[in-house]
């Protein structure tokens, strides 16, 4: 069995072969010059394929690695297409059902990290979705913070990750106006010249993060910080919170970026 890496977890999946104790395949990627991808696996009958969905390269980079590796797990650290998990007006593809169906035609398995929700889940059948909220709650154990959810639907990974830095937490409630406006209301918190740490799942447009930064500030705290598990920042999301106040921002190696200061590769070898 070896670790197999497509072009979007190159880092991560060198780094799951060397807690695994496993060797990497050796793969080729191209491009033909109309835009085509072409993979080829050497000497690989058995694989475990690692990649997250970022684009839709991506997509096709793993699905044509699961016709290349004959007996093959995928492993897809930040699962793409997840948030069109229903159809939310008639004529909509229900999108992570296709990429189940995908990976799930060749894959013996599937596993994930923070999967968007339940109901994309829901759609496959051999899914293990894994937590990274431990990995990211040990990084600040120690430090005297206060971990907050920016919103009602993150509070139960916020109670872990808290659990496992030991320290306080507590949550905002959000409004989402539309796509792009989110309004936050103050819950009783406490944030008086404290250091603070919001926990998501994903900083996709930063949005939600933001609100819930000035927020915060407005009530006092001393400094905010963001973590995430996958650090999506589209559309220049990093420099919006830098922008405002927001003094770090700490994010697993599911989507690899500058950062990425915490690894999921441990979580993953152990559940391959
Ligand atoms: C919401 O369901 C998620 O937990 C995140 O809060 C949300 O996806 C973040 O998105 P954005 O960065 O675009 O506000």
């Amino acid at each position: 069995m070896k670790i197999i890496p497509c072009p979007s977890s190159p880092l991560l999946a060198r780094r799951i072969a060397e807690v695994a104790g496993l060797e990497m395949g050796n793969v080729t990627f191209k491009k033909f010059p109309d835009g085509e991808l072409y993979v080829r696996v050497e000497d690989c009958s058995e694989g475990i394929i690692v990649g997250s969905i970022c684009s839709n390269d991506d997509l096709v980079a793993i699905t044509l690695l699961l016709d290349a590796v004959e007996n093959a797990k995928v492993v897809v650290p930040y699962m793409g297409y997840a948030r069109q998990d229903r159809a939310f007006k008639d004529g909509e593809a229900v999108s992570i059902r296709v990429v189940a169906e995908i990976l799930e035609r060749r894959a013996e398995e599937v596993i994930t990290v923070n999967i968007h929700s339940k109901q994309a889940a829901s759609h496959f059948k051999k899914l293990k979705d894994l937590d990274a909220m431990p990995t990211i709650g040990k990084h600040f154990a120690g430090r005297d913070v206060i971990m907050i959810s920016p919103d009602k639907g993150s509070v139960e990974r916020v109670k872990v990750a808290a659990e496992h830095a030991n320290c306080e937490w507590d949550y905002l409630e959000k409004t989402r106006i539309d796509a792009t406006t989110v309004e936050i209301a103050p819950k009783s918190l406490d944030v008086e010249n404290r250091d603070v740490i919001i926990v998501d799942d994903i900083i996709s447009t930063g949005g939600t993060m933001v609100e819930a930064a000035k927020k915060l500030y407005e009530l006092g705290a001393r400094s905010v910080s963001a973590a995430c598990v996958h650090a999506v920042l589209a559309n220049y999301a990093a420099i919006k919170l830098f922008n405002s106040g927001i003094r770090d921002i700490l994010a697993t190696d599911t989507i690899e970026c500058a950062f990425s200061r915490v690894s999921v590769a441990k979580l993953i070898a152990e559940n391959i």
